[in-house]
């Protein structure tokens, strides 16, 4: 069965109430204007905006999804949001081992696997993030790196249809920098290896795998035409709604021809 592609937005710490609702309001229109697009869309805001953005863009079959979650489901966690309230809020989606959170709230895999874990209760899909720190990279130690978190991030009953990879070098995000098509397309490759190992064939061939990392309407091509690229976890571009939209027309059109 062919991947359907997503092309998903974090929004990261951005936008008050009324810049998610201009950009969420011009989405809804470029989506409206094209019912039959040959893939999935995610739009992740700040959590105070998910409720105003999910009103408007219900029905329109843009998906949202948190940054985050707790890894249970209620407590005394505070300033916490759990996988349920996101859910309860509409979410589809939530993502987890952002680097932004590995490093900056100190997010271990053994977390991270946790959190997914929440989200996949919740009946949320859970959008993993693994990549290598530039030294990590220099280093050649990229793909050690990319399997150590993927084999200790990934939960039990993670799945095709529960879990979507996004593979984002850490040094790639909000610099301007990325990799060659080649070395995404390595890195994927492996990816898609170690998940036939841990998932089996069939949840392998299944699972989505997204890159991030710069990526913009200019590069988005070069790397939506690789096979095991399944679509783009994409930030400061998809502030734009002309530029995250215009990632998505980088979509193959073999990709494109992919029925529901
Ligand atoms: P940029 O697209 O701004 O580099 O961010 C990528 C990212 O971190 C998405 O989660």
């Amino acid at each position: 069965m062919p991947r359907r592609p997503l092309i998903a937005g974090n929004w990261k710490m951005n936008g008050l109430g009324e810049d998610g609702a201009r950009l969420a309001g011009a989405l809804r229109e470029l989506m409206t204007a094209a019912p039959d697009a040959p893939f999935d869309m995610m739009v992740a805001p700040p959590f105070t905006l998910i409720g105003r953005v999910a009103e408007i863009l219900s029905g329109s079959g843009i998906e949202l999804g948190g940054q985050d979650c707790h890894g249970e489901a209620s407590g005394a966690h505070t300033g916490d949001i759990s996988a349920p309230m996101l859910a309860d809020l509409g979410c589809r989606y939530v993502i987890v081992g952002h680097s932004e959170r590995r490093t900056g709230h100190g997010d271990t895999d053994a977390l991270v696997r946790a959190k997914a874990r929440a989200g996949l209760d919740a009946g949320l899909t859970a959008i993993v993030c693994i990549g290598e720190t530039e030294a990590e990279r220099d280093g050649g130690k990229t793909l050690d790196v990319v399997a150590q978190q993927l084999g200790q991030s990934l939960p039990p009953g993670a799945d095709g249809a529960n879990t979507v990879i996004a593979y984002e070098p850490v040094w790639a995000i909000g610099t301007g920098r990325t990799p060659t098509g080649e070395e995404v397309r390595d890195v994927h490759d492996f990816i898609r290896a170690r998940l036939v190992d841990t998932l089996g064939g069939d949840e392998a061939g299944m699972t989505r795998i997204l890159y991030g990392g710069s990526m913009k309407p200019g590069n988005a091509a070069e790397f939506l035409k690789l096979a095991d690229v399944d679509g783009g976890l994409i930030g400061g571009a998809s502030l734009e709604a002309e530029d995250f939209w215009a990632i998505a027309q980088g979509l193959p059109l073999a990709i494109s021809s992919v029925p529901d």
